[in-house]
């Protein structure tokens, strides 16, 4: 282990660390029940793991519970009544709100209300789409308090992406705001609503929270502003935690797979609950003075699971911040950091490379010594970055905790502890209770330190429970590849010492900047376009975004290639998807490599962007 880097021993012993793993490795069960327990259920488990249909597995089957129960409604009772559950400081970096557990809590009550006499009930749909404000955090509690089904989506994605998602998920209600700011400019959140929902056939009101204050068209029938509704005598009061079943549906979240089509997480109360308290809390060792701030959006499972239930289940003190890392300035993080004394500090290594180049200085100009724990997550962190981070930000004492996790899982999978000596580049080990394979194409586990597909073996609680509406493709995305496993979508390597080697998709899934983009969903937004035939999108790799997006497009007859064109093209992704899944370079050819059943091969194409050998190419069309 002479490359590793070894924490202080304040974080606790390696050898306990290692113990409890063995512990959890001979008995994974018992392992989750004790954790259970530590929570609060409104009745027992029959059954801690229900094997018997896999995979469709439950988990503390025959209880009751409600997540809110344990993110807030058992701290009112506790030393947690009066403690900070959130702190939120806005893009502007001088509006600012506090909520304590006690003040959380009639938050959620009054907005659980709302939406309650809004209709809206158990199992229910709820389509959220916000900024990153303290409403986001209370629509989701509302809606788990009630028992219905919040279905997050990004406020980045457009018009085009929320029809798709709402039609599907079936959502009655939208909570909305009039706008988010994003840089200093406001992003107009109504007007894409008013879009997205135009022809919906389930979509009966819309919730407007005021952010930005501009004018926004609202529906005398359907659209309501949220502080007129807080307003009436109904919003008042406690509003009841449903009591749910554990495996009641707590969420679905829209996520990208190698489908145009969107899959639909779906995640549940009890077993997600469990899974994200224990992972949190061995993962980051949250001690009761931490301030905890996940830099992750509500949009994505990373803001789901440790931006909001997570750090609320371990009664900590979350931090959120509306803005982005260098709106104004590339201090902005730095400096709320030194200012509201975050300890605990989570973020995405696109983030930790963008502020790297812009040098020292400015983290230099700041006071960091509040931070005892470093962590990152969404994609592989170069070493380069991790050093960095480790140097710069953590002054060298913060161990980085490189969390190996996927919006499927919904928990950490591979990471370190705080206590293990830590290797920069891997995400260290499997979470206690989880075993991993890397197997070849055939199934069989490759040597150690050889690539191959990185594979789940046991069912952990918070695990997807299928794919909402699509029980088939949940069983051939997941299961069918090698039965009995878990088929994770990446590579990766494990070394002599055991630590995990991600290294990157293996499907057509991209991540850029961390964000999870199809192939298949960027190609049909570039389609939609009337200048393009046919499209190709593959990732290559990004200093910054670790991939970015390279289009091929085939021209319909009449257009000619240009860079007003190129640009054009790039604009229509940016407002028909997202501006995320913009791509970085657009080529105009007149023809794609495919297969003799029409099937794109984008490796071919990738191989020639990258000057690579193209491999074998005898399924080719000519
Ligand atoms: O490729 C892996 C990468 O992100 C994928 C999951 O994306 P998503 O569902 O959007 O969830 C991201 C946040 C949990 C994985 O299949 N990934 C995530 N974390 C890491 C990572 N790759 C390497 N190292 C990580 N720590």
């Amino acid at each position: 282990m002479d490359d590793a880097v070894y924490p202080d021993p304040s974080f606790g012993s390696a050898e306990e660390t290692e113990a409890l793993r063995a512990a959890a490795a001979a008995d994974p069960v018992g392992f989750w029940a004790d954790r259970a327990a530590e929570l609060e259920w409104f009745e027992p488990w029959d059954k801690v793991l229900d094997d018997s249909n896999p995979p469709f597995y439950k988990w503390f089957t025959g209880a009751k519970t409600n997540i809110v129960h344990n993110c807030i409604d058992r701290h009112l009772a506790g030393p947690y009544k009066n403690k900070l559950a959130l702190i939120w400081v806005g893009e502007n970096g001088t509006d600012y709100r506090t909520f304590s557990y006690f003040s959380l809590d009639r938050e959620v009550n009054q907005m659980a209300n709302v939406i309650k006499a809004m209709g809206v009930g158990k199992g229910d749909k709820v389509t959220i789409y916000l900024p990153r404000i303290p409403e986001v955090m209370f629509a989701m509690l509302a809606c788990a308090k009630l028992g219905a089904v919040h279905s997050v989506i990004f406020a980045g994605f457009s018009a085009d992406a929320l029809t798709d998602r709402i039609d599907d998920s079936e959502s009655k209600l939208v909570i909305t705001a009039d706008g988010s700011w994003v840089n200093g400019e406001i992003f107009p959140l109504k007007d894409i609503v008013d879009a997205g929902i135009r022809f919906s056939p389930t979509v009966e009101n819309v919730i407007v929270v005021k952010r930005t204050g501009q004018d926004v068209h609202m529906d005398a029938l359907r659209d309501h502003w949220y502080h007129d509704l807080t307003a009436l005598p109904i919003a008042n009061g406690k509003c009841a935690t449903e009591h749910v079943d554990a495996e009641d549906p707590l969420f679905i979240l829209y996520t990208s797979g190698s489908t145009g089509k969107p899959k639909a997480i779906l995640h549940t109360h009890g077993g997600y609950m469990v899974g994200t308290y224990t992972t949190l809390k061995y993962t980051f060792d949250i001690r009761d003075e931490d301030r905890w701030w996940c830099t992750a959006d509500p949009g994505w499972v990373t803001g789901h699971s440790y931006l909001v239930y997570g750090p609320l289940l371990n009664g900590a003190t979350a931090f959120m911040f509306e803005g982005g890392p260098t709106y104004p300035y590339p201090n902005r993080w730095w400096q709320l950091i030194e200012y509201y004394g975050i300890t605990t500090f989570y973020t995405a290594p696109t983030a930790i490379r963008s502020l790297m180049r812009f040098g020292d200085a400015w983290p230099n100009r700041h006071d960091l010594s509040s931070l005892r724990l470093l962590g990152s997550v969404g994609e592989p962190i170069n070493p380069e970055a991790w050093q960095w981070f480790h140097r710069v930000i953590g002054k060298g004492r913060c161990p980085i905790m490189d969390t190996w996790w996927q919006t499927e899982t919904g928990m950490f999978q591979i990471c370190p502890t705080p206590s293990m000596p830590l290797k920069p580049g891997s995400a260290g080990k499997p979470f206690f209770g989880q075993e991993v394979e890397i197997l070849d194409d055939a199934g069989q586990p490759v040597a150690d330190g050889e690539e191959g597909f990185l594979v789940l073996k046991n069912p952990q609680p918070a695990m997807l429970r299928t794919l909402y509406k699509d029980d088939e493709r949940y069983v051939n995305t997941y299961w069918s590849k090698y039965p009995g496993k878990y088929l994770a979508g990446d590579s990766a390597r494990r070394d002599a010492d055991g630590y995990l080697w991600v290294i990157g998709r293996t499907d057509d899934v991209i991540k850029v900047s961390g964000h999870r983009l199809g192939t298949a969903e960027v190609e049909s937004a570039l389609v939609s376009h009337p200048a393009v035939a046919e499209a190709a999108a593959i990732g290559l790799p990004h200093d910054v975004k670790g991939n970015a997006i390279h289009a091929y497009v085939v021209l319909r007859m009449g257009y000619e290639p240009s860079q007003q064109l190129a640009e054009e093209i790039r604009k229509h992704i940016s407002v028909h998807l997202s501006p995320i899944a913009k791509p970085d370079w657009i080529d105009f050819t007149e023809k794609l490599p495919k297969t003799r059943s029409g099937k794109i091969m984008r490796r071919v194409l990738k191989a020639r962007a990258l000057g690579q050998d193209e491999g074998d190419l005898t399924t080719l069309e000519d």
